[in-house]
């Protein structure tokens, strides 16, 4: 019998889609944001405007499709003085949104940390204080009028037990600074969803229960606020576990839920155990947005580990985000596509032995390194030499836990006496201070 036409259609339709399949398997992965598209959320991250060039730029163009300014909104940032307004970093920041088809979350309007000093050191009345509240909600929001999705109105208002935190805001104006706050910004743009937000409010706590009973009240009084933030800055090995019940108890009193600052620290040096309990805990965080309808999305606060707050405000610890400090992903990376649905291409799991290299500590002209020498399962050393060249004129000074020599260029640490061995499954680490000018960038270490 002749195949129909129709017949020999399906037939070749089926060949064509065994064909586009069989390559798909091994494409690259979809960026993150085309993974929280499909999920109808979305996935941001923090930047620093003036490294929105390079590789820097490259990802956070392709991955995210919102963007929050890590510092560039901040009162202290846009008017250092008063009455002398530098917007640069802000603008340059929504203008590569709009150029990437992202939306941006302001950050912030109201809080007590980062303001100008005149504004901190100065005395207000009531009525002034009152004033310059709604005097610059309406001037920032309103410049930015129509272009930023959200605001973070409010930051931080609660103390850990759930009272209100003392800050200028609170001591002049009472509680209610906050309702104003959030009533100035309706007015200054009607289309900016507004938001409260705040740190360790992730589980259900006796901080979140106060933030839960003010969002319940405001909204009872008709005062405009849609959603919650939570920052979400968290521990390796302490994700709350009623983070998704948290989330669901909010969006129950019908306003948005958004993971806003994500990211989880851990005790430096990361080992290849800490970075997959990492992978395990991104991914748990963004299921638990995901599993919540209401849950707009997950920012995280920094890509990576190179623009990252947290080596800088708890000492000793980093290796927060889910890029590393050369832009390679992190297994964490891989927790946050696989949790948006994501088929992930993972790189192979590391063998052999391998050595990294990070800044914990930098300043003015000095700064530490340490490189990290890791086996994985299976292999060992019982001796290492580890070798780079600096590329911007950095000098090796003293080292630690290794014997370290520089030729021009040229760097080769090699193990001390005692530290020579590096077990199966395990690493060693070495420190040294060196000194730099203009830039520090990190070098490629190899290990021989
Ligand atoms: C941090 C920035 O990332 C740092 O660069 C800055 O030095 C301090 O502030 N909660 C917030 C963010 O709401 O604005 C903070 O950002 C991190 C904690």
């Amino acid at each position: 019998m002749r195949p129909s036409l129709s017949g020999l259609l399906t037939g070749l339709a089926t060949v064509a889609a065994l064909l586009l399949a069989a390559p798909a398997a091994h494409a690259a992965d979809p960026p993150l944001r085309d993974l929280a598209t499909a999920k109808n959320k979305v996935i941001g991250t923090a930047v620093t405007g003036s490294k929105l060039t390079g590789t820097y730029g490259e990802i956070a163009g392709r991955e995210f499709n919102w963007l929050t300014p890590g510092n560039a909104m901040k009162w202290g940032s846009v008017e250092p003085t008063r009455g002398n307004f530098n917007w640069t970093e802000a603008d340059q920041i929504v203008d590569f949104a709009e150029a990437h088809d992202q939306d941006v979350r302001g950050h912030t309007l109201v809080w007590h940390s980062q303001n100008p000093s005149w504004l901190d050191n100065g005395t207000w009345t009531p009525a002034q204080l009152s004033q310059l509240m709604n005097d610059h909600i309406a001037l920032e929001v309103g410049r930015y009028k129509g272009r930023l999705a959200a605001w973070d109105v409010v930051n931080e208002p609660f103390n850990e037990d759930g009272t209100y935190r003392q800050t200028l805001w609170y001591n002049g104006l009472g509680a209610d600074y906050i309702a104003q706050a959030l009533t100035a910004a309706r007015a200054a743009d009607p289309a900016a969803k507004l938001y409260i937000n705040d740190y360790n409010v992730e589980g259900v706590n006796a901080k979140s229960t106060a933030l839960y009973n003010l969002v319940r009240d405001l909204k009872a009084r008709g005062v405009p606020i849609d959603g919650v933030g939570l920052q979400a800055h968290l521990i390796l090995g302490q994700v709350p576990s009623t983070l998704q019940q948290n989330i669901q108890r909010f969006a129950d009193l019908g306003v948005d839920v958004a993971i806003t600052e994500l990211d989880i620290r851990m005790q430096l040096p990361s080992t290849a155990a800490k970075l997959a309990q990492q992978r395990t805990e991104y991914d748990a965080v963004v299921k638990a947005c995901v599993a919540v309808t209401r849950c707009t999305g997950v920012t995280v606060w920094g890509f990576t580990d190179s623009d990252s707050w947290i080596p800088d405000t708890f000492p000793g610890q980093g290796a927060a985000t889910p890029y590393d400090e050369n832009y390679a992903p992190k297994p964490a990376y891989y927790g946050i596509a696989t949790a948006l649905g994501g088929t992930v291409t993972e790189p192979p799991v590391p063998t052999g032995c391998s050595a990294a290299y990070s800044v914990p500590n930098q300043w003015n002209t000095g700064f530490t390194g340490q490189v990290t020498i890791s086996c994985a399962a299976g292999s060992s050393l019982s001796s290492w030499r580890v070798a780079w060249t600096f590329g911007a004129g950095q000098q090796v000074g003293q080292a630690w836990n290794a014997n370290c020599v520089q030729t021009g260029t040229a760097v080769s640490c090699s193990n001390a006496s005692w530290n020579g061995s590096v077990p199966s499954g395990g690493s060693v680490s070495f420190g040294f201070n060196g000194t730099w000018s203009g830039s520090n960038p990190v070098p490629t270490v190899t290990l021989g």
